[in-house]
């Protein structure tokens, strides 16, 4: 069968390399952006209806009684672009344009996302409600678009980076995107990034492990995707969801972990993995943050913090940074 395509019909040489690199390494892992196919992205959003992912929650408040007040923080001081890496569904974002909006200020909104079917659906509500609205999304993966993000115009910048998304990156890739970005971007251009907060490590795991099963369905949904795109025979029932989190740290990781002696072989590498009774697969990252470390990480790459806005409960910031 051997199918070496995705959804799109474009070849994905990227995915068979990364899936090999992963599951050939001695500790395996398998990278977290491949989660968001259509049905990821379709349980993504489950994700965030649910009542235990307060992430999506805690953001929403956020925005729907300080929005005014953060974009008085930023001040564009004219037309400006609204950029925003990650941008999903938009429906948290959708309250800042509507707030936006009626402050008169002319803007462009620049949504990058790594899934065509989010963006193209975003694009779709957005005209419908904002006909005048200008919208230019573009396909890429973060690290790609930073590159030519000062190429579009050079209009003052609200860098959007919402729902924890920094916390999906491992330690050196943080360090490494904010570096990128503010080396883009220009004086007086401002950061809105959405941080987890530590806290009661009982409510961070059960975020990540609700009884529903959604969660495990959505990172059950990469060995899944692997069958499909690149003609692998995983056999779902035999890998089983177990999130960690570490308090101090702050590091939640997601596994899978398989429940039994077992070979996996995959068409598109004609390869064949071995997973000994108990072995995992590391799946992701979901990094919790406290302000100091916030504070540190942003000066360290050259922004300065203009201030947290945080949820009633104080589980989760919104952080405004200039540059
Ligand atoms: C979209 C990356 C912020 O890590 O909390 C939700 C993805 N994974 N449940 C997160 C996710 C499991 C989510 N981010």
């Amino acid at each position: 069968m051997a199918v070496h395509r995705n959804q799109n019909g474009s070849i994905t040489e990227q995915f068979k390399a990364d899936v090999d690199k992963g599951l050939s390494a001695p500790f395996k892992f398998l990278l977290s952006r491949y989660f968001y196919d259509a049905r990821g992205d379709k349980l993504f959003q489950d994700i965030m209806h649910m009542p235990e992912y307060y992430l999506t929650d805690a953001e929403h408040e956020i925005f729907s009684r300080q929005g005014a007040d953060i974009l008085r923080r930023f001040d564009a001081g004219g037309s400006f672009d609204l950029v925003e890496f990650g941008a999903g569904d938009g429906l948290k974002t959708r309250i800042l344009i509507k707030r936006m909006i009626e402050t008169d200020t002319p803007f462009t909104y620049r949504p990058i996302d790594i899934s065509d079917d989010v963006l193209a659906a975003l694009k779709f509500d957005l005209k419908l409600a904002y006909p005048d609205l200008e919208v230019i999304p573009e396909h890429a993966e973060y690290f790609t678009a930073l590159q030519n993000i000062n190429e579009q115009s050079d209009r003052k910048k609200l860098v959007l980076f919402l729902g924890s998304s920094i916390g999906n990156f491992a330690e050196d890739r943080t360090r490494a995107f904010l570096d990128a970005l503010s080396s883009k971007l220009s004086k007086g251009d401002t950061v809105l990034i959405g941080f987890d907060l530590k806290k009661d490590p009982e409510v961070v795991l059960r975020a990540y492990n609700d009884p529903a099963g959604i969660t495990a369905e959505f990172n059950l949904n990469v060995l899944r995707r692997i069958n499909r795109d690149l003609g692998g025979n995983f056999a779902l029932d035999r890998f089983k969801h177990y999130p960690t989190y570490n308090p101090e740290s702050g590091f939640a990781r997601s596994y899978l972990v398989s429940t039994r002696t077992q070979d996996v072989s995959i068409e598109a590498m004609n390869k064949t993995y071995l997973f000994a009774e108990g072995e995992c697969i590391h799946t992701e990252i979901s990094r919790k943050y406290d302000k100091p470390q916030i504070e540190a990480l942003l000066s360290n790459s050259g922004f300065s913090v203009k201030e947290h806005f945080t949820d009633s409960r104080g589980y989760y910031v919104n952080t405004l940074a200039e540059k």
